[in-house]
């Protein structure tokens, strides 16, 4: 837990809007250990997403590095960027981003497609993956014929699915009712805990970030300390 995965040093935002520079975040310096589960809340545009964004190579800094498993990412150019997301993070979104004309295994197996593995070799971690979201029963469905909470877990399958050293999720639980919330939340714990995977999400729910082992707040730009989730040890279940 104390060796530093990510490291984010003295990193600014702006976004350029016309003429006009627009200053998002402000000198955001701090780690994320190996083995984190990480909250980030905040207010509504308070640039949560971009600082998530930044982490997962989405986005590049204005100024600062963002360094990850000993790889200083703002230093690459698109292509090695693209090549380093693939390898490396898994992502999870609000609105899920599934494929709609694909079915949940094709969903599953797409992150695959750019790495070197046999058809069949695809095909059997889409289904472990899918597996490990309870979800072996919906294989063959498109999105359109699975409710919000079993999109989100198809979401969560398709980020593991190359098993990457760190999960990011925007609002994962922010579409979904209180019990699908649930369940989203603690797949997230059993992927930390039984896993090890070192998630960042992004939420503004404090119910959420309550299954986190940790949390910050972004207000304004600015970030503040780490407060650490003390019932999080002793928690069962989320
Ligand atoms: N691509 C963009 N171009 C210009 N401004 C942006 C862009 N993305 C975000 N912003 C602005 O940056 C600020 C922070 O946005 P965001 O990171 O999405 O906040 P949050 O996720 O906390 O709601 C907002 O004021 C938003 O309007
Ligand atoms: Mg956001």
């Amino acid at each position: 837990m104390s060796t530093p995965l990510i490291c984010i040093e003295h990193v600014s935002k702006s976004y350029r809007r016309g003429r006009e520079e627009v200053p998002v975040l402000y000198d955001i310096h701090f780690d994320i250990a190996q083995g984190e589960y990480l909250a980030l809340m905040g207010p509504s545009g308070s640039g949560k997403s971009t600082l998530l964004n930044l982490i997962a190579g989405l986005d590049q800094p204005n100024a600062g590095s963002i360094i990850i498993d000993q790889v200083d990412i703002s230093q690459l150019g698109d292509a090695a960027l693209a090549d380093w997301r693939a390898a490396n993070i898994g992502f999870i979104f609000q609105f899920y981003n599934l494929m709609p004309v694909l079915t949940a295994l094709e969903n599953v197996e797409l992150p695959l497609q750019l790495t070197h593995l046999s058809r069949r070799e695809r095909r059997e971690r889409a289904l472990a993956a899918l597996a490990l979201v309870n979800l072996s029963d919906r294989v063959k469905h498109y999105p359109a014929e699975l409710s919000g909470g079993q999109l989100q877990r198809v979401a969560i399958a398709r980020a593991i699915v190359s098993d990457p050293t760190v999960i990011v999720a925007d609002e994962p639980t922010g579409d979904l009712d209180r019990k699908s919330g649930e369940e989203v939340l603690s797949l997230l714990d059993r992927l930390n805990r039984e896993l090890g995977k070192t998630i960042v999400m992004v939420t503004h729910d404090q119910h959420a970030a309550n299954a986190a082992r940790a949390v910050r707040h972004l207000e304004k730009g600015e970030l503040s300390g780490l407060v650490e989730n003390r019932t999080w040890n002793t928690a069962t279940n989320v």
